[in-house]
């Protein structure tokens, strides 16, 4: 199957939603492909996966791992890859040299970076050298000790106005579609109107042109989730359940069973193949 491309994506706005989920290993993006136009590889990985408090400490080794793995599991949705803290910011030429890195060794089809105003050069320069470059405006995860915690933007008119100009200057240089995270309903509305590229809200309401939310969120792999996510499903208690059962099996030495032993006249083999 030929995989979803940067025209699907942009053809989308303002005529289908546009379905994104995070995800960063080959068995999970196997299982979301089907449902997903656009699947990535977030640097949320850094606290979903690998325990850390923020997205800061996430590495460039860890970003091609993971990347590596969902291109693995996955064949039509577009995959799109995080570029961590640190990958971009100080040039256009250190931008595109490590996400031409991240391409070569995932083979992913785009990037994205979390593009404050200053950053539309970096869009601009990336797109002309032939990298799809999807934006990230609002709420940053990577600037959290500059804002002092996670929270929502454009609580005042400056703020919305700093919002609304990193969302143009990411369109204008090219980006071909960009996340809006954590703002209020009006505010993506009329960034939603005001760009050409599809918006991916996340925490952004039903006004954008599609939606992304972190898988682990979504499926219930956490106690706590945020006000912006919708729980489908229960893993976390699914996992809870299987783990003490057969906690319980192997110390009441219920497990493993006659079925699940070998025998003297057994050719050694595993009944079922993975
Ligand atoms: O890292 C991430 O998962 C993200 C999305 C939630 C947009 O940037
Ligand atoms: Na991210």
């Amino acid at each position: 199957i030929r995989r979803k491309t940067v025209r699907d994506i942009a053809q989308a706005k303002g005529a289908t939603p546009i379905v994104c989920l995070t995800a960063y290993d080959a068995p999970m993006a196997k299982m979301m492909d089907p449902f997903c136009d656009l699947i990535l590889v977030g640097d949320s990985v850094g606290m979903v996966v690998h325990g850390l408090d923020s997205t800061v400490g996430v590495s460039m080794e860890m970003m091609i791992l993971h990347g590596q793995a969902v291109m693995r599991g996955s064949s039509q949705a577009m995959v799109v890859v995080d570029m961590p803290f640190g990958s971009y910011e100080t040039n256009p030429d250190v931008a595109f040299l490590n996400a031409a890195r991240i391409m070569k060794e995932t083979g992913c089809q785009a990037i994205k970076i979390e593009s404050g105003e200053y950053a539309a050069g970096a869009v601009a320069h990336m797109v002309e050298r032939g990298i799809p470059v999807m934006a990230h405006v609002g709420l940053r995860p990577q600037a959290v000790n500059v804002d002092g915690g996670f929270r929502a933007k454009g609580r005042s008119d400056i703020e919305r106005k700093r919002v609304m100009a990193e969302a143009k200057a990411a369109d204008e240089a090219g980006c071909f579609a960009m996340v809006v995270e954590g703002v209020a309903e009006d505010l993506a509305e009329e960034i939603t109107k005001a760009v050409s590229c599809p918006t991916i809200g996340i925490g952004a309401s039903v006004s954008c042109d599609g939606q992304v939310l972190v898988t682990h969120d979504m499926i219930g792999m956490f106690d706590w989730t945020p006000k912006f996510v919708r729980r489908y499903g229960d893993v976390r208690g699914e996992i809870g359940r299987a783990v003490e059962a057969y906690a319980a099996d192997v110390r009441g030495r219920r497990f493993p069973g006659e079925e699940e032993t070998y025998t003297m006249s057994s050719n050694g083999k595993t009944k079922q193949s993975r």
